[in-house]
Formats: structure tokens, C-alpha cells, sequence
């Protein structure tokens, strides 16, 4: 593909962005009282708000110009399609055939993958069915009140986030917890609130050889022995009873002694990251039900139809891509802040920040070029308020461009008119601080009368200045349910795609993520004094020996 910097669009925003840096919102949302209603767009039940970001029809149409160019349509083809645009690992990319209600099939090496993709979701169904009933018993004849979801990333990341965002809908009959980190504070707080004879391990893993996943499920096989043998003999089926793992290495699940029946598979064209869709989401049909987990996938099959078909200016994955192109690389922004206005919501930027920094977190073009020009933004954020007591002050006035999304669900279980009409008039009313800030001119009105002299009362104006002009997008939904839920995620699994597309990035491998884990090993193959410390550095060697002093 031609080098983005020269297409016609990218030099066009270039001139764009030096005209827009000159003017301000305000003086835009005054000019034209049809602003708000021309940049909204409504899709599978999200209500996008788009006036607040620093655009024009000029920039719009230069984006949308620029998407055209970079041949996102054909990028978003072709991964429905099947296509191998996994280039790096020769994968297709295909978590939406986990989703696919189209009736259609998705050929994979020139096989419907559909067939398998729905027995395992009817091996799902079934499992999740058999224990919220009480027909799947313990090694002791107890039915399961507990289930430890035991994995890392994306193995874990969408699971306990979807469980969190829809916990009005969890049932009573299990109690959902996950395990990720290998600090075993994390496996030990949880194995503390268990009873073995209650308890389901799922054991999720794609490749089946994460370390954390491996460590952290071999304590708890340990834990369960020990508390049952305390009580009772050990067979190895009570382990078929208690654990289930979920993986795409379906050979080394059983070779790690998990009973064949009791593994769920998953197909190497679902990215980790992608993977709540898959058999992943085992845990979050546990903890919700199988029927609202496949309101889920219908959530996200909507999303799915809906980025395939709407025209730009309705096109919310789109829309917002291309505004975090906008952002990137003409606006100087290196960050993107998710500001949830929904507690349940609030594990959504930690997903996203894998879905979007694991997936463009990249310097490489497809055919293995250095790029010339941002790539993937830092994506952080928090619940709304708390971060207006912690990191707002930085988003109003530090020098840093920091564009946000904000979300509302305009309804909420357990509704408190008075707490959610406040909730409300913080989402807005920052959204709004942010746009139109305050001059210096106001903020030194403001301050006559308060006995200042003239030049204390220009110091002071000029530290209570707010510039304005940051951009927001507002995202505002019925209320979150299942397929709103899958909706969203799956808008932010497109926005990811398309820019990935515009950069032209692999966004689907993760070979950053290698060195770390191969490192790592070696540093603890010395720390088990499994090898001397000559490879370290000096730097690691000192740490390593103050670990093992420590040890000692
Ligand atoms: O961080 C690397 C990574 O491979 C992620 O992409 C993945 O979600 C996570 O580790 C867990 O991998 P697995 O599901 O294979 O244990």
C-alpha cells in the first residue's frame, strides 16, 4: 500500500490541523446552532455525540477521504471474509464467526468454520446448564456455588469485565471470582473464600502455556487435593469434576490432566484479545446465564452488521477511528481517556487498553517497514466522577491534547433519582468544561470584589484559566444491557481495526510481548539457581541477588 504520508488526504489534514489549532469550539457550537445534531449518529442502541471534538465538515470529509484511500472497506471485508490478514502468524482473524447470527458460512481453508463454532457454544450452553441446575455435583455430591476463572489478558480481561458490567444479571446460584496474577496473593485470597466440594475451576488459556495461568492452576489442583484428602480418598475423576479448561492447545489441556470431555476448545483465528466471544466466555455464562450471554454476541453481531453497511457519517467504529486518527496524527494527542459514568462499567478501559495497545501498540508496517507516523495511542482511564478528584485536573489544564470518551447509561438498576441526575450533570457538565473552558477575560470578572489588588487579581486569573478546546466524544445508551454490552465492545473492536488499517499494521499478533516472558525465564531459572547470573545484566544481577539475599 502507497505510504500514508503521501496520499492526497493525509496532506490536506496536515493544512487542516494548522487552520483548526487557530480556532476555537465555542465560537463553532455558537456560529451554528445545528452542530450537535449534525455530528450525532445512533447505532444498535448507542447514542455517539461528536460535536465536541475539534472537527469541521472540512476535516470529516479529508478523514473520511483518508479512509477511502487507505482502503478500510476492503481491510473490514476482508477479515469477515476469512482472509489471512494475521499476516505474521498466517491467521485469519475471525471472533466475529463467534457472533455470526448472518445464517451464512465462514470459510476457513476452504471450510465452514460455523458447524464447530456453534457446537461449542452449545457445549457452553450445556455446561452452564447443567451446573446452574445442580445436576453437575462436586467429588462429594454438592452442587457448585463457586467458580475461580483462572487466566490472564484476554483470557481473563473480558470474562471479569463483562461479569462486572452486567452484574445485575448474575444469578444468585454461583458465585463468579477470577484469578490472573502469579503473585499468589491474588490465588490464595480467592482459594480462602472456597469450599473444594463447591467449587469449579475454569481454566482458560489459548496457547496453554502462559505462566501465570499454568502456576496459578497448579496451586489450586494442589489446594484441592489437600483439602480433600483431608477428608476424603482421591480419584482423578474428582478433578474431571472440579476442573474445566478452555483452550485452542487442546492436546496439552489433557496432556496437563484436565478430562477431554471437560475441555472447551477455541480456534487459533481468535485473537486472545478477541476472545470473549469463544468458549473464553465461559465464565461470563456462569455468572449470567447462557441466554443473556448470547444476547451478548447478538449485541456485538449488530455492531457487526452495522460497521459493514452504515455510510461514514453514521458509521460509529468509523467515526470514531478516524477521529483518533484526527487526534494522533495531526493533533499532537498521544493518548485516548475512557471515561465511563457507569461504576459497573468501570473495568472497560483496562479492556480496552488491551484490545487497542496490544493490537497497534506497533512501529512495523505490514510489509515490515519502520512507520513514519504515530501508531497506537496510550489508552488509560476511570470511572466517572473519581477521576474528576484525580487526573481531570491535568485533562483541563496541562498543555497535553488528550481527547476522551465518555459514556452514560441513561438508566440503571437500583435507580436513585437524585444520585443519578448528579452522575449526569458530571458526565455532561465535564464534557461541556472541557469544550468551552474559561478565558482569562471571565475568570478575572469573576474575581472583582474579592479585595485583590489589579496585579494579584491577574496572577490569580491566569492560574484559574481554562483553556477549552479538548475534545470529547459522548457515548449515552438505554441502559447497559447484554446486547448493548456486546455492541460496545464490539465498536471498539472495529475502531481498533480501522486504524490498524490506516496505519497499516499487523493488529492481530503480539511478538512484543515475547521478549518479556523468554527474559523472564531466564532471570528465574537463576533465581531457582537453575543457571548463573552471567547472562544478566549488571543492573538484573543486582536485583536478583537482593531477591535472593531476601530468600535466603
Ligand atoms: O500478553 C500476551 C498474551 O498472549 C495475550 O495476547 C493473551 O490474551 C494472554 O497473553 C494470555 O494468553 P493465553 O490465553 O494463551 O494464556
Amino acid at each position: 500500500m502507497e505510504r500514508i504520508r503521501h496520499s492526497d488526504a493525509w496532506s490536506k489534514l496536515e493544512a487542516l490541523a494548522a487552520k483548526t489549532k487557530r480556532q476555537h469550539m465555542r465560537d463553532w457550537f455558537e456560529n451554528d446552532p445545528s452542530r450537535a445534531d449534525r455530528y450525532s449518529a445512533d447505532a444498535c442502541g448507542i447514542s455517539l455525540d461528536y460535536s465536541k471534538n475539534l472537527v469541521t465538515d472540512d476535516v470529516l470529509e479529508q478523514l473520511k477521504a483518508l479512509a477511502e484511500q487507505r482502503k478500510v472497506n476492503a481491510k473490514i471485508e476482508a477479515m469477515f471474509r476469512g482472509d489471512v490478514i494475521n499476516t505474521t502468524e498466517k491467521r485469519a482473524v475471525l471472533h466475529t464467526a463467534l457472533r455470526n447470527f448472518s445464517g451464512k458460512p465462514v470459510m476457513v481453508d476452504g471450510e465452514d468454520v460455523m458447524p464447530s463454532v456453534l457446537a461449542t457454544l452449545d457445549k457452553v450452553e450445556a455446561f452452564t446448564k447443567s451446573v446452574l441446575s445442580g445436576a453437575h455435583k462436586g467429588c462429594t455430591g454438592k452442587a457448585i456455588k463457586k467458580v475461580v476463572s483462572i487466566g490472564i489478558g484476554g483470557s481473563f480481561l473480558g470474562p471479569k469485565i463483562v461479569s462486572e458490567a452486567l452484574k445485575p444479571y448474575r444469578n444468585n446460584i454461583v458465585d463468579v471470582r477470577f484469578v490472573a496474577n502469579v503473585d499468589a496473593c491474588h490465588i490464595q485470597d480467592v482459594l480462602a473464600e472456597c469450599c473444594f466440594e463447591e467449587t469449579l475451576f475454569v481454566m482458560s488459556s489459548k496457547s496453554f502455556g502462559t505462566q501465570e495461568t499454568l502456576q496459578n492452576t497448579l496451586t489450586a489442583k494442589a489446594w484441592f487435593l489437600q483439602q480433600k484428602s483431608e477428608q476424603h480418598s482421591t480419584t482423578i475423576d474428582d478433578i474431571a469434576k472440579h476442573f474445566v479448561a478452555v483452550s485452542s492447545n487442546v492436546k496439552a489441556a489433557t496432556d496437563f490432566g484436565m478430562a477431554a470431555e471437560n475441555v472447551f476448545p477455541m480456534a487459533d483465528w481468535v485473537g486472545g484479545r478477541y476472545s470473549l466471544w469463544s468458549a473464553i466466555g465461559l465464565p461470563i455464562s456462569l455468572a449470567i446465564g447462557f441466554d443473556n450471554f448470547k444476547e451478548i454476541l447478538r449485541g456485538a453481531f449488530d455492531m457487526d452488521e452495522h460497521v459493514q453497511t452504515a455510510p461514514f457519517e453514521e458509521n460509529l467504529p468509523l467515526i470514531l477511528a478516524m477521529l483518533g486518527i484526527w487526534y494522533r496524527n495531526f493533533m499532537g494527542a498521544q493518548s485516548h481517556v475512557l471515561l465511563p459514568y457507569y461504576h459497573y462499567l468501570r473495568g472497560l478501559p483496562a479492556y480496552v487498553q488491551q484490545l487497542d495497545m496490544e493490537s497497534n501498540g506497533k512501529s512495523t508496517t505490514l510489509n515490515g517497514q519502520a512507520v513514519d507516523y504515530g501508531t497506537g495511542p496510550v489508552i488509560w482511564g476511570s470511572e466517572g466522577t473519581n477521576g474528576q478528584h484525580s487526573f481531570h485536573q491535568l485533562i483541563h489544564q496541562s498543555n497535553l491534547p488528550i481527547p476522551a470518551d465518555f459514556m452514560f447509561p441513561l438508566r440503571v438498576p437500583n435507580q436513585n433519582d437524585t444520585h443519578h441526575a448528579m452522575l449526569a450533570s458530571n458526565c455532561f457538565g465535564q464534557t461541556q468544561a472541557m469544550m468551552q473552558g474559561k478565558t482569562f477575560e471571565e475568570c478575572f470578572k469573576d474575581l472583582e470584589g474579592k479585595g485583590l489588588s489589579e496585579s494579584e487579581r491577574s496572577e490569580l486569573a491566569a492560574h484559574k484559566t481554562m483553556p477549552g478546546n479538548k475534545p470529547s466524544n459522548t457515548l449515552i445508551f438505554e441502559q447497559l444491557d447484554p446486547k448493548t454490552l456486546g455492541a460496545l465492545i464490539a465498536m471498539y473492536e472495529h475502531k481498533v481495526l480501522i486504524q490498524g488499517a490506516i496505519w497499516d499494521l499487523n493488529s492481530f499478533d503480539q511478538w512484543g510481548v515475547e521478549l518479556g516472558k523468554v527474559l523472564g525465564n531466564d532471570v528465574l531459572d537463576v533465581i531457582l539457581d537453575k543457571n548463573d547470573n552471567s547472562k544478566l545484566d549488571a543492573s538484573t544481577a543486582n536485583l536478583v541477588a537482593k531477591f535472593a539475599k531476601s530468600r535466603a
